[in-house]
């Protein structure tokens, strides 16, 4: 190991799902996970039940004194009242886990002299025990310059995650990102789910039913990329097919526009998977931009 990357001290100020996870994580590494404080005692003593060596802290500046890097794991709202409360001081590492808040919430760290980052766990922790298990494969994007970014990539390695680098500026965007792939295809079944009750179809069976299509082609997309994932009428240019739906998306409340939409990414897909002949893209175009449009009275 560099010199620069020694094992650092480290504590979390939040004993949330999240800090629970990352603290398991790094304590069954071999890392030094000194404790955690929170606002209640019953979160710290749940995650310091998981850290055989992590202590509790009954207030954020007895554990900050004896840390030197300090995850700010609560909720998003309350990172910089948190961070702002602290007598921070040079040559303390201070993180927060956000995807949407920018790093700059930690000013007041930076102010004191400490060096901020931002840590960002591409996974779900709704369930501590089973964000444990995904931890190891999973993403997480890191932004931090120097020393800080070195050992933030370390500790992502540490526990089987793939560190990648945000660069300033550009989480918004990577908030984005990670609302389409996420909760987008909820949206997306919930329309699903609202046309497979007009076909007479209990609701209650539409996920059980409709799911397995989601997953065979997720995966489909993590095995050949999103273009040769694409399966219907567009991946085989069926142009009748799609006036066919589009008139039917029209003539229902939602989903006309959702579909036009979408439809416009899909033909840009399955036109890059080069399956279409130039006159098959043409035609599905011209269905797209020729069918009538939902009247809304
Ligand atoms: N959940 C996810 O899937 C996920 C994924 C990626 C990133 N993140 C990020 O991870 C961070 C933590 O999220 P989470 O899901 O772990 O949240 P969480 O389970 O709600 O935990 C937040 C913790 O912070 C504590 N807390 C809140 N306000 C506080 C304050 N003013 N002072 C001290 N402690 C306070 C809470 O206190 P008590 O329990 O002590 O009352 C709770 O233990 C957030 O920045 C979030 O955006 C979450």
């Amino acid at each position: 190991m560099e010199k620069n990357c020694a094992p650092l001290r480290i504590g979390f100020i939040g004993a949330g799902r999240l800090a629970c996870t990352l603290a398991r994580a790094w304590a069954n590494a071999g890392e030094i996970v000194v404790g955690a404080s929170s606002r209640r005692a019953e979160s710290v003593a749940a995650l310091v039940a998981r850290c055989p060596d992590a202590r509790p802290f009954n207030t954020a500046a007895e554990l900050v004194d004896q840390c030197d890097l300090v995850f700010v794991t609560v909720t998003d709202t309350a990172i910089e009242e948190v961070s702002n409360a602290i007598a921070w001081h040079e040559g303390q590492f201070v993180v927060h886990c956000s995807a949407a808040c920018e790093i700059d919430l930690l000013h007041h760290a930076k102010q004191c002299g400490a060096e901020i980052g931002g840590f960002h766990p591409l996974q779900i922790f709704s369930d501590p025990e089973v964000a444990f298990l995904h931890l190891a494969g999973s993403s997480v994007a890191i932004e931090a310059l120097g020393l800080l970014q070195l050992q933030l990539f370390r500790l992502a390695s540490a526990i089987g995650m793939t560190p990648l680098t945000l660069r300033a500026g550009a989480r918004l965007s990577y908030h984005l990102a990670g609302n389409f792939a996420a909760s987008g295809l909820l949206a997306l079944l919930l329309e699903a789910e609202e046309l497979w009750e007009d076909c007479g179809f209990e609701r209650r069976t539409a996920l059980l039913a409709l799911l397995p299509l989601s997953f065979g082609t997720l995966n489909s997309a993590a095995q050949l990329g999103l273009a040769k994932a694409v399966s219907g009428p567009v991946s085989r240019g069926d142009s009748e097919m799609l006036k066919r739906h589009l008139a039917l998306a029209a003539s229902r409340e939602t989903g006309d526009q959702l579909y036009r939409e979408l439809l416009v990414r899909l033909i840009q897909l399955a036109n890059s998977s080069l399956r279409l002949t130039p006159d098959q893209v043409t035609e599905l175009r011209a269905a797209l931009n020729g069918a009538a449009r939902r009247i809304i009275p």
